[in-house]
């Protein structure tokens, strides 16, 4: 099947290898001619596990191509993805511009009939823009060409988006028409010799099932970091009321555990846009809105805490930091709870020593040189010298902590510990303040 993408950011450039890699012969577009010469030789502009194997290997064998040509890419598929970006606008909307300006494109160019499929996460309603948008184009044109679009949203984790295409609990296509119907099963049926994924409902449906997903999972976030909030001041343990909510299969253990906040281009986004929705059509989300409030009250507590263990007088101490991206398996900074905490101590007058295994670059890219931060080769480089250790990202590398090495590496003997990674009882043993999330109080200052 001839398949066309448009945008080759994170969206666009897994649905496009993962459809390739199946055997459809796929186009994917982008404005950005850097972008393409590079994807053309198989550089990849994202930090995904596995995706470069599958470009480099789909390019070979010709059913993945790189265009910035949006003649051809409107030339070659019946089906039209358009998984260009939808960046908040100042308050906290999503941004149609683009896909609108994708929809047009299609619009001029489209010479026979084309299945339009809305893969950005947009907001209830885009789909009818959409098209308005092509049937304006075409009405300018004077040309009657028949066309449709439907729905389609993602629900691609990064770090396991390939997984998640391939093998993801469902496929959602919001649409009334059998042609569509017929052409997404056509699209998808590779993913579905064991069962039926496919989930047929209306549009909007489909748009609002995205955002309603997206913020069903950070409500369970900022549930728990609620919860770890109390436990502190309790001196509960929250991970032994973690496992005992989990069990019961009504909560289930995912995406219920505490942390510093959840981050990245999705659930900051998605809630805020979600609310905004929610205000426009003039309905207070009370919900909502305390789901965003937690989360960035929450995204201060490894600054609070180191704060606290060093008394309030950071200025002149030097904190090692480990993980930067917003979670493992990525180099994505979006939004991530390090830079709350890197900007905080700054502010007060401390210096970092920071490690990620991949988002040193990004992490450059964003702060660039300055004295205050100094970029750790290794785990053991930013903890050399350093006064305490924060731990921001649960990085594999970083499951494991060898306590009494860690003493002799710090000044002070003060982790505090953003994803409750180590066992309290380890690091007390080994003379440690240990300031985990929601893990009893522990929070005595170090004089
Ligand atoms: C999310 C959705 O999971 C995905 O379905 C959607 O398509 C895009 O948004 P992603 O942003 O890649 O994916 O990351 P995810 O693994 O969901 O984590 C989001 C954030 O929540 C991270 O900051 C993570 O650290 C945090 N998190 C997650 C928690 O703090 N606790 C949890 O229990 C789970």
């Amino acid at each position: 099947m001839k398949i066309t993408v448009f945008g080759t950011g994170y969206v666009g450039l897994v649905t496009g290898a993962c459809l390739a890699d199946v055997g459809h012969n796929v186009v994917c577009v982008d404005i950005d001619q850097a972008k393409i010469d590079k994807l053309k030789q198989g550089l990849i502009p994202i930090f995904e596990p596995g995706i470069e194997d599958v470009v480099k290997r789909c390019v070979s064998e010709g059913t993945l191509n790189f265009t910035t040509s949006a003649a051809e890419g409107v030339a070659h598929g019946t089906v039209q993805f358009i998984a260009v970006g939808t960046p908040p606008d100042e308050d906290g909307a999503a941004d149609l511009q683009y896909v609108v300006a994708v929809a047009k494109t299609i619009g001029q160019h489209m010479t026979d009939y084309k299945v339009v499929v809305d893969k950005s996460t947009v907001p209830v309603g885009t789909a009818e823009k959409v098209q308005a948008a092509i049937a304006g184009e075409l009405a300018n044109r004077g040309e009657a060409i028949d066309f449709d679009v439907c729905s389609n949203p993602e629900f691609l984790k990064e770090g396991s988006a390939l997984e998640d295409f391939t093998k993801g609990a469902r496929i959602i296509v919001g649409t009334d028409s059998e042609r569509v119907q017929e052409v997404m099963q056509e699209c998808y049926a590779p993913y579905m010799r064991n069962h039926n994924k496919l989930m047929f409902m209306d549009v909007r449906a489909a748009e609002f099932t995205k955002y309603a997903a997206n913020a069903m999972l950070a409500t369970k976030i900022s549930f728990m970091n609620e919860m770890s909030q109390m436990a502190e001041r309790l001196s509960v343990d929250i991970e032994h009321v973690r496992e005992g909510i989990g069990s019961d299969p009504r909560i289930g253990y995912h995406f219920i555990y505490p942390g510093c906040g959840y981050g990245g281009s999705c659930f900051p986004k998605d809630v805020k846009a979600l609310a905004r929705t929610a205000q426009d059509i003039g309905y207070n989300p009370e919900l909502l809105l305390a789901v965003e409030n937690v989360n960035e009250r929450q995204k201060s507590v490894l600054f609070d805490k180191v704060n606290k263990a060093f008394d309030g007088d950071l200025k002149g101490k030097t904190i090692a930091v480990w993980g930067l991206s917003f979670k493992p398996n990525t180099d994505d900074m979006r939004e991530a709870p390090s830079r709350n905490l890197m900007e905080s101590l700054w502010a007060a007058g401390a210096k970092v020593r920071a490690y990620d295994p991949e988002a040193m670059e990004e992490t450059h890219r964003i702060y660039g040189d300055r004295d205050d931060l100094a970029f750790c080769e290794h785990r053991n480089e930013a903890v050399a010298g350093a006064d305490a250790l924060v731990i921001c990202t649960e990085w594999k590398a970083f499951r494991t902590l060898d306590f009494d090495w860690l003493k002799q590496q710090l000044k002070f003997s003060v982790v505090v510990d953003g994803r409750n990674l180590y066992n309290p009882e380890d690091a007390k043993a080994a003379g440690f303040l240990y300031y985990a999330v929601g893990r009893g109080d522990s929070l005595a200052p170090i004089k």
